[in-house]
C-alpha cells in the first residue's frame, strides 16, 4: 500500500503549481484555479485517508514528495522550488483533516511573491488553517517536531509497514492460486521491520491487530496473527531470530486456504464432515508450500503444519499429532485464537478483546497452553489494545496502547463526549497527568457494536 505513486505524486504538484500561478491573474472562484484546486483536493484527501500526514520539500536543492524525488524536474517543478527557497520552506506537511479552504489558502499565500516565512505562518494562524504545517529550510530537527507530530509520524509508519504486510501476503496467495512456488522476498522484508520495532516495545504494532477486514478476512487475519505471536515472542523474552519466526509463521500459517474452496471458506452453517475434513487439510497444505519457498527457516513449515494440533494434541492433522513440536505453535495458537474470535464473520459476533481473553481462559490447559496464555493476558493488560471503555466522565473512549506500569489508566483516545456528541477527530486523553493529577477513571467496556464504532480505525491511526 503505498502513500501515492510517483505519477500521482507528480500530477499534484503540478495541480499545486497551476493554481499558484493561476491566482495571480484571476479570481479564486475561476474555473482556471478551481478545477486544479479540486482535483488536488481530491488526490489528497484519498491519500490522507490512508495515511496521518504527507509532505513535500526540498532536499539538497531537488523536490521531493513522500518516498519520491524529482531529479530532472518539469517547469512546473523548477516553480514550485523557486517558490518554496523564496519563502525559505524547507517543506510541507499536510495532515489528515484537511479542508478545501485551507488548500485555497495556502495557494494564495503561494502567490504573492515577497512574503517571507514569518509573515506566511502567521497568515495560515489567522487563517485558522490548522492541518498544513510549514517547517523552515533546515528545520528538520526531530526535537522540534511535538510529542504528537512524531507520535503521529511513527503510527503512520505502522500503517504503512501493516500495508506492505498485507501486499506481501496477498502476493503470497496469488502466486500459489497461478500454481508457483510464492515469493519469499517481500514477507521477510516485511517483518524484518516489524521485529525491529517489536523487540524495542514489544507493544508497539498491537493497534494494528485490531484493523479487520470482513471481506478480506484471511489476508488480515494471517497479519493480525504475526503481529500478536511476535508480540508474545518478545514478551516471553525470544530473541530476534525467534521473533521473525513466529512472525513469519503468523503472517503465512492460513495460506493453505487458498487452495480450500470458496464455497467452504465462506459458508454461514456448520461445516458437514467432509467439509471440515477439507479445510483441514489447510494446515498441511500451507506447510507443504513454505517447504518450498526460498530462505525461510525450514522450522517454519512445521508451525504451520501444527497451528491446529492444540496444546493437548488432539487437533489436526491427525497424522502428526505424535510428531515433536516446540513451543512456537502453541503461541501462534493463541495468537490464532484470539484474531479469529475477536473478528467479525459470517457465523459469529465478535467478542470484545476482554471477553476474549476470558473466553480463551476457559481453553487453557486443552486447546491453549495455560502458562502461555498467562504470559499472553498479561501482556495485553487488564484492558487491551482495542477496548472501547466509558470513563466516569461518561466520556466513551477507545484504549490504543497499554500502560505497563499502571494497568488502570491505558492510553486512550476519546471518541464520544459526555452529552454524546461524536468528535469528528478523537482526542488523546492521559487519564493521568504528568504531575499525578486525575483526569478520569475507566467504570465500564463499552460494546463497539452497540455505538456501532470500526474500533480498528480509531486505534491504528495515531492522527484520528
Ligand atoms: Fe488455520
Ligand atoms: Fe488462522
Amino acid at each position: 500500500m503505498e502513500t501515492l505513486d510517483k505519477q500521482s505524486a507528480l500530477r499534484l504538484l503540478t495541480l499545486f503549481s497551476g493554481a499558484v500561478k493561476g491566482t495571480a491573474f484571476y479570481p479564486d472562484s475561476h474555473p482556471a484555479i478551481r478545477q486544479p484546486l479540486l482535483e488536488l483536493d481530491k488526490i489528497l484527501a484519498s491519500a490522507l485517508a490512508r495515511n496521518p500526514s504527507l509532505s513535500w520539500g526540498i532536499i539538497d536543492g531537488a523536490l521531493f514528495f513522500e518516498d519520491h524525488l524529482f531529479i530532472a524536474p518539469s517547469t512546473a517543478i523548477v516553480d514550485l522550488i523557486n517558490r518554496m527557497m523564496e519563502k525559505d520552506i524547507g517543506r510541507i506537511i499536510y495532515s489528515a483533516g484537511l479542508t478545501f479552504d485551507e488548500l485555497q489558502h495556502l495557494v494564495r499565500l503561494f502567490s504573492v511573491k515577497t512574503a517571507s516565512f514569518d509573515k506566511l505562518l502567521s497568515l495560515l494562524q489567522e487563517e485558522g488553517v490548522t492541518h498544513i504545517r510549514l517547517l523552515r529550510n533546515g528545520e528538520e530537527s526531530f526535537e522540534e517536531h511535538s510529542t504528537d507530530d512524531i507520535e503521529a509520524e511513527v503510527e503512520g509508519d505502522y500503517l504503512a509497514t501493516y500495508g506492505r504486510a498485507l501486499d506481501a501476503v496477498r502476493g503470497v496467495c496469488r502466486d500459489i492460486e497461478r500454481g508457483r512456488i510464492p515469493n519469499s522476498a517481500p514477507v521477510i522484508k516485511v517483518v524484518d521491520r516489524m521485529v525491529s520495532i517489536t523487540m524495542q516495545e514489544h507493544s508497539a504494532l498491537l493497534g494494528l491487530s485490531m484493523i479487520k477486514d470482513y471481506d478480506n478476512y484471511t489476508y488480515n487475519h494471517c497479519i493480525n496473527v504475526g503481529v500478536l505471536a511476535m508480540a508474545l515472542g518478545a514478551a516471553l523474552g525470544l530473541d530476534a531470530l525467534e521473533v521473525k519466526d513466529l512472525g513469519i509463521a503468523g503472517q503465512l500459517h492460513d495460506i493453505g486456504k487458498t487452495m480450500i474452496s470458496k464455497e467452504i471458506l465462506n459458508k454461514p452453517g456448520k461445516l458437514s464432515s467432509t467439509e471440515f475434513d477439507e479445510m483441514k487439510r489447510h494446515a498441511e497444505l500451507g506447510s507443504k508450500i513454505i517447504r518450498d519457498m526460498d530462505g525461510l527457516n525450514p522450522q517454519i513449515a512445521q508451525f504451520v503444519l501444527g497451528h491446529h494440533l492444540h496444546f493437548n494434541r488432539s487437533g489436526y492433522p491427525d497424522w502428526a499429532r505424535k510428531l515433536p513440536f516446540n513451543q512456537m505453535i502453541d503461541i501462534i495458537a493463541i495468537a490464532d485464537t484470539y484474531d479469529a474470535i475477536t473478528s467479525l464473520r459470517v457465523y459469529q459476533y465478535p467478542f470484545n478483546p476482554r471477553a476474549a481473553l476470558n473466553e480463551m481462559q476457559k481453553l487453557a490447559g486443552t486447546y491453549l497452553d495455560g502458562s502461555l496464555l498467562v504470559n499472553f493476558i498479561d501482556m495485553m493488560g487488564k484492558y487491551p489494545v482495542g477496548t472501547l471503555v466509558r470513563l466516569d466522565t461518561n466520556e466513551v473512549a477507545v484504549v490504543y496502547r497499554p500502560n505497563p506500569l499502571d494497568a488502570e489508566t491505558p492510553m486512550v483516545k476519546v471518541l464520544i463526549e459526555a452529552d454524546g456528541t461524536r468528535l469528528s477527530i478523537p482526542r488523546k486523553q492521559p487519564l493521568v497527568g504528568q504531575d499525578g493529577s486525575r483526569y478520569a477513571d475507566i467504570v465500564a467496556i463499552v460494546d463497539p457494536a452497540l455505538k456501532n464504532i470500526d474500533v480498528g480505525k480509531f486505534v491504528a491511526i495515531g492522527n484520528y
